[in-house]
């Protein structure tokens, strides 16, 4: 696959900051493949167009959900946000025609998942870290991604769950076994 096209389309696709965000998970997710011993270039591929369907209109959205394309649960049906991921491993397979490993790490990156294998953990991470990313402790979370993905992404949740919580957001179940299973694995 040549990357310069797959990213002239994605430009068509994305914001300008959304695009640039791609980018800096792209260069994030191959530097962590790199330190894992996982494919940098499914890394990079799958960091840079694991957002490939955060901007598709909401009407849009429906007509996948309602032909059958994708299958959404009850809380993804309230928080449209979140269906970016899995529409987004349904895009890349029939426009890139991917792998599974590749559709579970972007259908895996927003929630998290209990089943998520390392490349899905690292574009997982990849999209909280890239450079771009600027709040209270990135800094630290940077390098411990670069030492423990459990641990980096274990912090990540933490973070995630208190602020659903103090905002009275729903938060996925997807997300909370993904974090009994990382402290049970620990
Ligand atoms: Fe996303
Ligand atoms: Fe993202």
């Amino acid at each position: 696959m040549d990357i310069e096209k797959v990213k002239e389309k994605l430009k068509t696709m994305l914001s300008e900051k959304r695009y640039n965000h791609s980018l800096g998970v792209m260069k994030c997710a191959k530097e962590l493949a790199r330190i894992y011993g996982e494919n940098e270039e499914d890394a990079e591929f799958t960091g840079l167009i694991h957002d490939i369907a955060k901007e598709v209109p909401k009407e849009q959205i429906e007509e996948y959900i309602g032909s059958g394309k994708i299958k959404i649960d009850e809380i993804e049906k309230i928080n449209m946000g979140l269906v970016h991921a899995k529409l987004g491993a349904y895009i890349a397979k029939a426009e890139f025609n991917v792998s599974e490993k590749i559709q579970n790490a972007i259908a895996y990156h927003t929630t998290g998942h209990k089943d998520m294998d390392t490349f899905a953990k690292i574009i997982y991470i990849a999209d909280k870290i890239e450079e771009n990313r600027t709040y209270e402790h990135v800094d630290e979370l940077r390098e411990m991604a670069k030492k423990d993905l459990d641990s980096a992404i274990l912090f990540t949740l933490d973070f995630t769950i208190q602020k659903n919580i103090a905002k009275k957001a729903l938060i996925h179940p997807d997300t909370v076994d993904l974090r009994n299973a990382l402290l049970m694995k620990a």
